[in-house]
């Protein structure tokens, strides 16, 4: 018996089931147990990973491939901290209100780490925690928040298909085609297809 590889990307991206505690947003909020949720996991959510090379981003193929393929055409960088960001408390209370975008949220993580936080098909949160080397996706129409964890510092890429949106949708708002179209696509998915088993 071979033991199964480890997936790299989990050395950078790690997910799990988050408490209920109202304690700091910028602690880990494990339950007790642990529950960790795999990124195959995640990606029934929609919600796509990669693993790359952070220090030579500027010229790493694979990023270029990634970025052809699904076509982001536009990058920035923004750097998250108390020092560099300006409004940073008013900011990172907005990141934290529980939304969603018309659009996909990329994010590749260049340096420091943060909390991407997911409802799962039952509502309940995924806590995300992205370090340095990790890219993630999270499709249009998934609720969603962001917080620093205690280390209070991301420096992340920023990334969009044509022109960036970055407008905020604060939950609820189900009445939006994206978020339809995601609760068809992710949420509803196996209602469906029995649906469609039963018609045939
Ligand atoms: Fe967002």
């Amino acid at each position: 018996m071979v033991a199964p590889e480890k997936d790299p990307r989990e050395e950078v991206i790690q997910a799990w089931y988050m408490d209920d505690s109202d304690e700091d947003q910028r602690l880990p909020h494990h339950r007790e147990p642990k529950e960790f949720v795999s990124l195959d996991q995640l990606s029934e959510l929609g919600v796509l990973s990669w693993k790359l090379d952070a220090d030579n981003h500027e010229t790493d193929a694979e990023l270029k491939k990634i970025r052809e393929e699904r076509g982001y055409s536009y990058v920035d960088l923004i750097e998250v901290c108390p020092e560099k960001l300006p409004n940073y408390e008013e900011k990172i209370k907005s990141f934290f209100e529980e939304h969603l975008h018309t659009d996909e949220e990329i994010r590749y993580c260049l340096g420091g780490s943060g909390y991407f936080d997911v409802r799962d098909h039952n509502d309940h949160w995924i806590r995300v925690w992205v370090k340095k080397g990790g890219m993630i996706v999270l499709p249009a129409g998934i609720y969603h928040r962001f917080t620093l964890d205690t280390d209070n510092y991301i420096k992340a890429m920023r990334l969009f298909v044509g022109d960036p949106v970055w407008t905020p949708f604060n939950r609820p708002h189900d009445h939006l085609p994206a978020r339809k179209e995601y609760v068809q696509a992710f949420v509803n998915k196996d209602h469906s297809d029995r649906a469609v088993d039963a018609a045939a």
